[in-house]
């Protein structure tokens, strides 16, 4: 049986907007009430408005008043999983600090990896 937050992040990419990459990608964020937020990537005709996964399982949860983040799952189906981008590694940083990352693709291959790993020497808040 496949970890809940890993089949919520499988589920939301279900859900990905991505007439132009065909690349979808799902994202589920576990918050301290234990409560699951999940994203897809929503792509957008000038392609520079697209937003990823990770961003929108975010915002879609700091919107909701979440906070504590603990775990985050990305989905996508590709050999090597697939990590976030650098947009979403600050976004990450900066609303869930050095969190686990669990990155999974279709056939149940996944490795768990901190955020500081994929994104040493961050700039954030406590700089300004
Ligand atoms: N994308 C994500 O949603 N998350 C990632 O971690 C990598 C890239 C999306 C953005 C775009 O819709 C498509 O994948 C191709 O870059």
């Amino acid at each position: 049986m496949k970890d809940a937050l890993i089949l919520a992040a499988l589920a939301a990419r279900e859900n990905a907007h991505a007439p132009f990459s065909k690349f979808k990608v799902g994202a589920a964020i576990e918050d301290s009430a234990g409560r699951v937020h999940t994203g897809c990537n929503v792509e957008n005709a000038t392609y520079g408005l697209t937003l990823c996964a990770e961003r929108v399982a975010v915002f879609k949860a700091v919107s909701e008043g979440a906070k504590g983040f603990r775990r985050v799952a990305v989905a996508a189906d590709t050999e090597v999983l697939t990590p976030p981008c650098g947009a979403c590694r600050q976004i990450l940083w900066e609303f869930c600090g050095d969190v686990e990352i669990v990155l999974v693709n279709l056939r149940g291959k996944s490795e768990t990896l901190r955020l500081g790993a994929l994104f040493p020497r961050p700039f954030d808040g406590s700089f300004l």
